[in-house]
């Protein structure tokens, strides 16, 4: 008995990992390990030498037990040591850099003004970059030889000779998702359109192709009063100010009647715009009434709806919030002006959070 518990111990001390300390609890106390067999042999004992025989081997079968599990624990705890040792770490070191990319200052201000429009009850409404003639002037009340037309400086696609159908063209303003929301939805509606749009035009406040953003509201009792509302909750919430001054001057769009061009009070201190006192006015947005030949192109009863529509220069009023002098950087891609001018990658604005942090 004294070989047996030498060797299993010893044997157990030297195991290397759970499979051989497995291998030895079999061999020693399994079905035919050796002390299983010694136990068996008690049966035929006389019963004085089963008295000594018995407790002996019991005691065996304990030690060899419990050397067994220390065993196992240590080699648990050996393992643990070592998967920590590689899963080291030094929390001295200087936090990492914040993710490398930006977001381009379009992309931020489209989102703030998605937020708070979305905050106003408006959906935004996609349509198409390559828009046909129809809708981009015809539906928007502008015939053929409306002289719109020609100050639009438009891009027109290309038709093959003697394809006498009018071109498509590069959408000169956001005001075609107008009739494809109006087509698509009926009324009411409250909708917003941000997107790109084509004017061949080139200098520090135009570029060939440049953003706006489009309002439509349509119901049975929406007058310009609501316009004029609407419009001074969107240049507070954007301009973040608590009051603003807007001016309505008559103008002309042939898709609004009446129409009005939009200006905030504002002042220019060493170039710096602050939004809601001083006595400069800033033009920011084309607005009107919707006319009531564009809400029967978009399938809506003009005796029974009417509404209000307005746009707006993405790109100039993130030029304004932001203090961007020239709206031609905004397409270069130079890093260091998208590291300058750019926001954190994961900040999404929101009304609650803030919207430019
Ligand atoms: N579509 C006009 C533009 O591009 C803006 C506008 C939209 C004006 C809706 C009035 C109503 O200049």
């Amino acid at each position: 008995m004294d070989d047996l518990k030498a060797k299993y111990l010893s044997q157990i001390a030297d195991a290397s990992d759970e499979a051989a300390l497995e291998d030895l609890r079999v061999a020693a106390l399994g079905k035919k390990g050796e002390i299983s067999l010694k136990m068996r042999e008690l049966g035929k004992m006389s019963p004085e030498e089963r008295q000594v025989a018995g407790p002996a081997l019991n005691a065996l079968k304990d030690e060899v037990n419990s050397a067994l599990a220390a065993k196992k624990a240590a080699l648990a705890d050996a393992a643990l040591d070592a998967r920590l040792r590689t899963e080291w770490l030094d929390v001295t070191l200087p936090g990492r850099n914040r993710p490398a990319g930006t977001i381009h200052p379009i992309s931020q201000v489209t989102e703030e003004v998605s937020a708070i429009f979305a905050d106003l009850g408006f959906a935004v409404a996609e349509g198409p970059q390559v828009e046909d003639d129809w809708h981009n002037f015809d539906a928007l009340n502008i015939p053929s030889h409306h002289p719109a037309r020609g100050e639009m400086d438009t891009f027109y696609m290309h038709r093959d000779e003697g394809d006498n159908r009018p071109p498509h063209v590069l959408r000169t303003h956001t005001s075609p998702v107008q009739i494809r929301a109006m087509q698509a939805q009926g009324a009411p509606i409250r909708i917003i359109c941000p997107g790109r749009v084509y004017r061949a035009d080139y200098d520090q406040t135009h570029t060939p192709m440049f953003h706006q953003v489009e309002g439509l509201a349509i119901d049975t009792d929406i007058s310009m009063a609501n316009l004029k509302w609407v419009l001074e909750e969107f240049v507070k919430a954007f301009f973040e100010v608590d009051d603003v001054e807007l001016r309505f001057r008559a103008s002309h769009f042939p898709f609004t009647e009446p129409s009005a061009e939009v200006d905030i009070r504002c002042s220019w201190e060493n170039g710096v715009l602050k939004v809601g006192e001083g006595d400069d006015w800033l033009e920011i947005l084309g607005s009107g009434m919707v006319h009531p030949k564009v809400l029967e192109a978009g399938g809506i009863d003009p005796t029974k709806y009417q509404g209000f529509a307005f746009g707006m220069g993405i790109d100039r009023i993130a030029m304004l919030k932001y203090g961007i002098p020239d709206l031609r950087a905004f397409f270069d891609s130079d890093l260091r002006w998208l590291r300058h001018y750019g926001f954190a990658s994961l900040d999404q604005p929101n009304l609650a959070g803030g919207l430019s942090r």
